[in-house]
């Protein structure tokens, strides 16, 4: 089974979370395509697909919104999961931090199958408002790779078990 893996990040950090899901799936047996979620023009060569976007100010990033939007259609028979990246802090990794509400609304809108909200991360080096501010006091890495791995080995295993 061919599964898809599509990101919405503007610093990096949520396309990373996506290859670390992607090489966990590989690791599992299935043939992954980690792409940004403005690139994915068509979902059919996909048993499955896996959705992961940037939080910026309790929003998923544009792309991630985008991509619910136009595959609407076929999102709705293909087996969904949904992550969200962004707490600058261990919080992701202490507590189940719940969807923000459009997430909550595309996890009934697709009979999403999970979501989970990894930890995010802020470059020393952030350019912009309000990002380069942001980074003087909140720059550092929570992404946590057990956490990611952990999460999509139990994917693999939901799509073993059909
Ligand atoms: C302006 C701004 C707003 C943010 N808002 C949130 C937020 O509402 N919730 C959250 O968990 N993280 C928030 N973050 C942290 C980002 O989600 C985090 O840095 C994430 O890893 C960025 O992903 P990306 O590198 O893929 O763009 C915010 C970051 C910035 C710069």
């Amino acid at each position: 089974m061919r599964v898809l893996v599509a990101y919405g990040s503007k610093m990096g950090g949520t396309k990373g979370l996506a290859e670390m899901v992607g090489t966990e799936l590989e690791a599992n047996g299935f043939q992954v395509d980690v792409m940004p979620a403005r690139a994915v023009a068509d979902l059919t060569p996909y048993g499955a697909v896996i959705l992961g976007g940037a939080l910026y100010s309790m929003r998923w990033h544009k792309d991630a919104r985008r991509f619910i939007r136009k595959h609407k259609q076929a999102l709705q028979t293909n087996p969904v999961w949904l992550f969200s990246s962004g707490p600058l802090d261990d919080s992701a990794q202490k507590n189940e931090i719940p969807p923000v509400r459009f997430v909550r609304n595309v996890m009934r809108l697709t009979h999403a199958r999970g979501h989970v909200t990894f930890g995010g991360r802020m470059p020393a080096d952030a350019k912009g408002f309000p990002a380069g501010s942001m980074a003087k006091n909140t720059a550092g890495d929570w992404r946590n790779p057990d956490h990611v791995r952990m999460w999509a080995k139990q994917v693999a295993e939901d799509l073993h078990a059909g």
